[in-house]
């Protein structure tokens, strides 16, 4: 375990790129790229209706070699990965799981390949685009209400596109006085506060609850059929994907396809910061995904994950002293994250097993199916998640897993 003598400078969140007032989204995202970008704009900003005529494919194919020189800071290259990574999935999928690509053309391919190596993101649409820099105020002095805010750019799916994005992000929001209690908790434990530990631990409860409070609204916002049979196989990857199995030639890049996986909230920093805080251990099964989750978020959040994780142990220090305050804050933290664990649940039920049944009986019963939006989903993916994992076995074993950490009475 550290000591306080090796840890003299108190840590803080200042070298993560994670803000007191946005936590981990890209504080007020860039909305255009410089004039050179033009013709990327001119497709991105209308992937659904190109999607729908299906002439994405052929405008992307048009679209001129564009060198990334011009993209000078962080924000015009996170603007610039989101555009292109929404690209490259409409690309994808224009046409459903049948009829898929064996490469990106060059002229998308290589500008995407340079923008993420910049980044230190993989070559995909991930949460931290679709998320974390994926929106602005209507109003620049109104609130943090879905009505004032909006995408910067979208998937076929219209307004459940929409919602469930921006709900995702108020669950960020949601988060970020947790996020700014984990220096304190950190430091109290350094240097044995264990009040100071307490109080912290009873805020994050408090912001885990407000998260679910706000997850609660991906009912109010989203279609489950409309998510299930348009929009969630625009965030489907390339790797354990039966549609895909060779995974993507990245034209220009390297001549052997590459694999990788979709978009997923499973890329949030937020519940990897609060088991490496927690003690709360996964299982080699879960792990593994989750692991390589964390090479889908920038790699500062990746880092505060990794330095949590070093830190003197929270819950060794709960267990060392006798302060009955103490040990209910800790528990009261490990609840409120099981219990947004077992809404999650319940969710992705209502989203993903709930329609997928009702497909399965549909195609059963084979009467014309034209007309049900979620008989369009991908097969594919019936089982598995967007990040390619089986899923409630996933789910169910990661919840599972955060009760492991409440400290028995005895101990
Ligand atoms: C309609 C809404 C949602 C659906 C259908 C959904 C679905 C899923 C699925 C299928 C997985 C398994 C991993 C994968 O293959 O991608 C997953 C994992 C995960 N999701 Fe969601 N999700 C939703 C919203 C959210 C939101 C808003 C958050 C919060 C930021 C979130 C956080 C997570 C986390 C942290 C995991 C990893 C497992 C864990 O740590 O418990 N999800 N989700």
């Amino acid at each position: 375990m550290a000591s306080a003598e090796s840890n003299p400078k108190p840590f803080s969140l200042e070298p993560y790129q994670v803000s007191e007032d946005f936590g981990f989204l890209l504080k007020e995202p860039l909305q255009e790229l410089p004039p050179h970008y033009k013709p990327w704009m001119d497709i991105a900003l209308h992937i659904p209706e190109l999607v729908e005529s299906h002439e994405l494919r052929t405008q992307i194919n048009k679209m001129p070699m564009l060198s990334c020189e011009f993209l000078q800071n962080e924000k015009e290259l996170r603007l610039a990965h989101l555009v292109l990574s929404m690209m490259t999935m409409g690309y994808v999928w224009q046409e459903g799981e049948k009829d898929t690509v064996e490469k990106l053309p060059c002229n998308l391919a290589v500008p995407l390949w340079k923008v993420s190596q910049s980044l230190g993101l993989p070559p995909i649409l991930t949460h931290a685009d679709g998320v974390l820099a994926n929106w602005k105020k209507k109003d620049p002095k109104g609130s943090f209400s879905i009505e004032n805010l909006e995408l910067l750019i979208s998937l076929p799916g219209e307004d459940s596109v929409r919602g469930f994005f921006l709900v995702t992000l108020l669950v960020e929001l949601a988060a970020v006085p947790a996020i700014k209690n984990i220096p304190v908790v950190i430091n109290g434990v350094r240097c044995g506060d264990t009040n100071a530990v307490a109080r912290a631990l009873e805020n994050i409860s408090q912001s885990i609850q407000d998260m679910t409070d706000a997850l609660k609204l991906m009912h109010v916002y989203v279609e489950p059929s409309v998510f299930y049979g348009i929009m969630r196989i625009f965030l489907s990857g390339w790797k354990d994907n039966p549609s895909m199995p060779k995974g993507l030639i990245y034209e220009g890049v390297q001549k052997e396809p590459m694999e990788y996986s979709g978009g997923s909230a499973a890329q949030s920093s937020l519940l990897h910061c609060f088991d490496e805080l927690l003690g709360i251990k996964h299982e080699e099964s879960s792990s593994s995904f989750l692991n390589r989750m964390r090479d889908y978020m920038p790699p500062a959040h990746k880092q505060l994950i990794q330095d949590i994780c070093h830190q003197p142990s929270l819950k060794s220090f709960v267990q060392q002293h006798n302060c009955e305050h103490l040990k209910q804050a800790y528990h009261l933290c490990v609840s409120k994250l099981l219990a947004l664990r077992n809404y999650h649940i319940t969710v992705v039920s209502r989203f993903i097993t709930v329609p997928a049944a009702r497909t399965r009986q549909l195609r059963k019963q084979s009467q014309d199916l034209e007309d049900e939006t979620i008989t369009k989903a991908p097969i594919a993916l019936e089982e598995r998640g967007t990040g390619g994992s089986g899923i409630m076995n996933f789910l169910k074993t990661v919840r599972d897993q955060t009760k492991d950490a409440f400290i028995p009475e005895t101990s």
